[in-house]
């Protein structure tokens, strides 16, 4: 018998199974044989959320949650943060190595010329309110550029998939500036040839009526690394999305607006921001303990604290940390800092914490960070989106390229009523619903 399975007995006929053990994994198909007769549909498993489900096979990022290891294509984060650019990065995760130098000058040169955008997008921007959220912003323009490049159907084909890759991972920057000159009333600043990935993208965000806009190297820098350590995180919620919808064959400018759309809730990439607005209403770190009781009994949650998988300190939040003491020394210290670090203390020795194992993730440190360098709390995850563009794109080139995978379509528990009668309107009598 083969010891890589399981034998399952069903108590209900006493029957015996054998599944094979594959990757650390059963397949859930193979529950399907066990029956309680012919007309019983088979096992399936439950689980709501995914907790304990592989939804795909893949090579692009691995974690491991209880070491508070994260690794791109095999390579150390903290690895690639001390030595690589964004866009290096970006295509380690979408073609499986780091380039070589001919190799990244000239991925480096397609995606630049790949920031401008259509005319058009000026139309659907002022289409917003001035005061339209951010995320809102980027994720309905990013949809609509499925209607400027209707060929990002063809998802099959390779060459149409890699210039839709080149055409988002440039034109992310450029859309999320547009969200933010439009927010501010600013007229929109076009891409700068000259200027790197983050460069440009400050460029875009904030030249004024200098003829040439120059960044801080230190800022560009730091945004550099905070592109690189939110560029991809394995099977997260707006990664599932992307791929759940892009299994569909839906094109990649659809599917990663759902994508972002996923990332723009406060448990997820809209954490950084409730991280914000959290430590305002802390004000000071003399409220710090106050605060904590009131998250221990359960009223409220810690953000930026917590992961599902992380069950360490998330490797990106010590490099984030890092970061922005780099910032901090060309923008002056983000008094907020404090605040953090002490509800960080308190917390990482508190047994509420200590025992759900939370830790400060991505999300806590971040926030800081960029407000240090001018950016509102609104645009926060608009940041979060820009890098992560390139984690769904590689995500999305997998599952495309996967023979295993095909449309997403999960089963359901049933629980609503068996068959019932019809009854026409004039013999129906008001029933009580409940509106929660
Ligand atoms: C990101 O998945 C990814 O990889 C995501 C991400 C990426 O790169 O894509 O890493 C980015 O989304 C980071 C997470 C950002 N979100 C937040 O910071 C929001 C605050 N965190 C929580 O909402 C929570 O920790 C989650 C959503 C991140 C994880 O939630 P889980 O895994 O579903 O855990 P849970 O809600 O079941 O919590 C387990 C226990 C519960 O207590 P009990 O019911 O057992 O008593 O821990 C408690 C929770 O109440 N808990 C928290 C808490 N997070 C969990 N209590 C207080 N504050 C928190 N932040």
């Amino acid at each position: 018998m083969s010891q890589s399975a399981l034998t399952i007995t069903d108590n209900r006929t006493g029957m015996t199974y054998t599944v094979p053990i594959e990757n650390g994994t059963i397949r859930a198909t193979d529950l399907r044989q066990i029956k309680t007769g012919p007309e019983d549909f088979g096992l399936m498993t439950y689980d709501p959320a995914f907790m304990n489900t592989a939804s795909c096979r893949s090579a692009i990022t691995y974690i491991d949650g209880d070491k508070g290891i994260l690794r791109y294509r095999g390579y150390p984060i903290e690895v690639l943060a001390e030595h690589c650019t964004f866009l290096e990065v970006a295509y380690l995760l979408l073609f499986g190595e780091l380039p070589a130098a001919p190799e990244l000058k000239n991925w480096v040169h397609d995606i630049t010329h790949h920031t401008m955008l259509h005319e058009t997008t000026k139309k659907f921007m002022e289409g917003f309110r001035y005061d339209a959220h951010p995320m809102a912003m980027f994720v309905s323009t990013v949809a609509a550029l499925s209607s400027v490049y209707p060929e990002a159907r063809q998802v099959h084909d390779p060459h149409i998939r890699l210039h839709q890759i080149q055409r988002l991972i440039g034109k992310v920057p450029s859309i999320a500036a547009m969200s933010y000159r439009h927010n501010v009333g600013f007229p929109y600043v076009y891409p700068d040839n000259d200027l790197s990935y983050a460069e440009n993208f400050m460029n875009m965000l904030w030249k004024m009526v200098e003829p040439k806009y120059v960044a801080h190297p230190a800022i560009a820098r730091a945004l550099d690394v905070l592109f690189i350590l939110h560029a991809d995180h394995e099977q997260n919620c707006g990664t599932n999305a992307m791929r759940s919808v892009s299994s569909a064959q839906t094109d990649p400018y659809l599917s990663l607006a759902s994508a972002a759309s996923a990332l723009a809730g406060p448990l997820h990439g809209g954490a950084n921001e409730e991280v914000l607005k959290m430590l305002d209403e802390i004000g000071s770190k003399a409220n710090v303990p106050a605060y904590i009781k009131k998250v221990k009994e359960g009223h409220i949650k810690l953000m930026g604290f917590g992961h599902r998988i992380y069950k360490n300190y998330d490797p990106r939040a010590k490099i984030i940390k890092w970061t922005a003491e780099q910032v901090f020394q060309v923008t002056g210290r983000n008094p907020k800092l404090d605040i953090a670090l002490e509800l960080e203390r308190i917390a990482l020795e508190d047994e509420y914490f200590i025992k759900r194992k939370l830790y400060p993730n991505v999300d806590f440190y971040s926030g800081i960070m960029y407000q240090a360098m001018g950016f509102r709390p609104e645009m926060f995850t608009v940041l979060f989106a820009i890098p992560r563009t390139a984690g769904w794109l590689a995500q999305w080139q997998e599952l495309i390229t996967d023979p295993e995978q095909k449309i997403a379509r999960p089963r359901q528990i049933y629980t609503g009523h068996d068959v019932r009668q019809f009854v026409p309107i004039e013999k129906r009598t008001p029933v009580a619903i409940s509106r929660e």
